[in-house]
């Protein structure tokens, strides 16, 4: 069936990247897509397939802002079965210098915005008999790489709460799953926020770290296959717990349930702080 879980999708942060690519292929397929990011604005636009965007201002860290979107959603659609949460950044910084406030904001919109948005649906999906609530986690949700300790953690926070919340949900037909993409061309690189001091021991090491996540961040996948895979995701009546995007992605994913983890820490050691002073102390 082409529109399992309604005709009415919701789908955060889809002002650019993966949400926005998310938005286009569901728009593309006949959904009524509403688009919640920050800096939404406009008038609805229609697909020839039938389908449209609709883009609506809301800020996921901000309880008010998403009552209010999910509030419009529900008043014009009726029922709402399909929540895709795509709103998310990343910051970088040392685990020892990243600023308790730092690390509180990126789980405020990672991790905390999810829950937010959920707790307004999840009743409503209820009502309707089910829906899905497809997540957008990462790889990072498997590996911790060094200097994204705070963004990781985020991650590995959502793949928790996912697993959980399948199986609570399952009786009231409420479907969950992750989409973890790796590394995708979007804003994303540029959004990432430095929370480090710029004179801390750290970093150098630091900022070498960095310019290899954005470069292998610029030459990612397109968001269009993530928004493939989250379309694939929409059509399963039992959608797996989770769907890692691309395929290099899958094998290391599988990987490092095989390998010790000694040894999955020298490989990202050596990818992300080859060069950085060797192991000293005691
Ligand atoms: N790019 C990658 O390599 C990669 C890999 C794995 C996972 N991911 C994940 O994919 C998701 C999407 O990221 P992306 O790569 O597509 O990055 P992106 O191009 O920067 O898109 C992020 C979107 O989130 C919105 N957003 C940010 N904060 C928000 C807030 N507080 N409330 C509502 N919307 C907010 C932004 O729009 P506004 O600024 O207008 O709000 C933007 O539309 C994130 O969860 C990211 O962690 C990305």
């Amino acid at each position: 069936m082409r529109f399992l879980y309604g005709r009415t999708a919701v789908i955060t942060g889809a002002g650019s990247g993966i949400g926005r690519a998310c938005a286009e292929a569901f728009a593309a397929q006949g959904y009524s897509v509403w688009a919640l990011h920050r800096r939404a604005a406009g008038p609805p636009a229609p697909t020839a397939a039938g389908g449209r965007i609709t883009p609506l201002a809301c800020d996921v860290r901000d309880e008010d802002s998403v009552r209010g979107a999910v509030a419009r959603v529900a008043a014009q659609e009726g029922a709402v079965g399909l929540v895709l949460h795509c709103a998310g950044f990343g910051i970088s910084g040392a685990a020892e210098d990243v600023s308790l406030e730092a690390a509180r904001a990126q789980m405020e919109t990672n991790y905390f915005g999810v829950l937010r948005v959920n707790r307004h649906i999840l009743p409503l999906m209820r009502a309707r008999g089910g829906g899905l609530v497809l997540v957008v986690g990462s790889v990072a949700g498997h590996f911790a790489i060094p200097f994204q300790s705070h963004y990781a953690s985020s991650k590995h926070a959502l793949k928790a709460y996912v697993e959980a919340l399948r199986m609570e949900g399952a009786p009231f037909g409420l479907r969950a799953a992750l989409l973890e993409p790796g590394d995708t061309k979007t804003g994303f690189t540029a959004a990432r926020a430095p929370a480090g001091p710029a004179d801390s021991p750290y970093a150098p090491a630091c900022a070498r770290a960095v310019a290899r996540m954005a470069r292998d961040e610029t030459r990612g996948h397109d968001p269009a296959k993530a928004a493939r895979a989250a379309l694939a995701l929409a059509r399963r009546r039992r959608p797996p717990v989770r769907r890692v995007v691309g395929l290099s992605y899958k094998f290391l994913v599988f990987a490092k349930r095989l390998l010790p983890a000694r040894l999955v820490e020298f490989v990202l050691t050596r990818l992300y702080l080859r060069g950085a002073a060797p192991p000293g102390g005691v």
